[in-house]
């Protein structure tokens, strides 16, 4: 097994997603404020969202964790994974809006900054919450149900994900969040 068990893997990408998730409020207040957002900026963190938080984070937990969850008795319906699921694919719809949203506030739309204020805001509760539900509720179940030749199993098949994205896709995203880190508080032209 890695130096890191599958679950404490989603707990340390939860981590990223976390930074970047509170670079995205800052950024809300800035635009909400009149100060002018770097497009690039946004958009990077629309790419952060739907490589890192969703194909390689949500992929693993819906592909790898949910079916080996399932395979030990835990119901795909309902409570947790149910909701979960429709969580991610509800992240995915907002991740749309908000890349729209961003693309008409690089149009300079006058009324722009309120639906992209309030894109980042609603992404910004969305993920706190899921993490909450996830880590404090699935994550000690699965480490309850799941054998430790289970979990083998599943570091062995996050390596190959891992793999597949490039491991370089990890250390990008990671620069990308501690970056937003900085520059939210230094962001002031477009
Ligand atoms: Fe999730
Ligand atoms: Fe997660």
């Amino acid at each position: 097994m890695s130096a890191l068990t599958p679950i404490e893997a989603l707990e340390a990408e939860h981590r990223v997603i976390q930074k970047v998730v509170a670079g995205m409020v800052v950024l809300a207040e800035k635009i909400e404020a009149g100060e002018d957002v770097h497009v690039s900026l946004l958009e990077s963190i629309v790419e952060f969202l739907r490589t890192f938080a969703d194909r390689c984070h949500h992929g693993k937990e819906e592909a790898l964790l949910f079916p080996a969850l399932q395979s030990r008795g835990v119901p795909a319906h309902g409570c947790p994974l149910g909701g979960l699921t429709m969580e991610h694919q509800k992240g995915r719809d907002m991740v749309s809006e908000l890349a729209q949203a961003i693309r008409t506030y690089a149009g300079n739309e006058p009324s722009a900054r309120a639906a992209l204020v309030k894109n980042l805001r609603d992404l910004a509760t969305l993920y706190p919450n899921h993490i909450w539900k996830e880590e404090y509720l699935l994550f000690p179940l699965a480490v309850r149900v799941l054998t430790l030749e289970d979990q083998q199993l599943l570091a062995e098949k996050f390596e190959d994900v891992e793999h597949e994205l490039g491991h370089e896709v990890h250390e990008r995203f990671e620069k990308l969040a501690s970056k937003l880190e900085l520059e939210v508080s230094g962001v002031n032209s477009r």
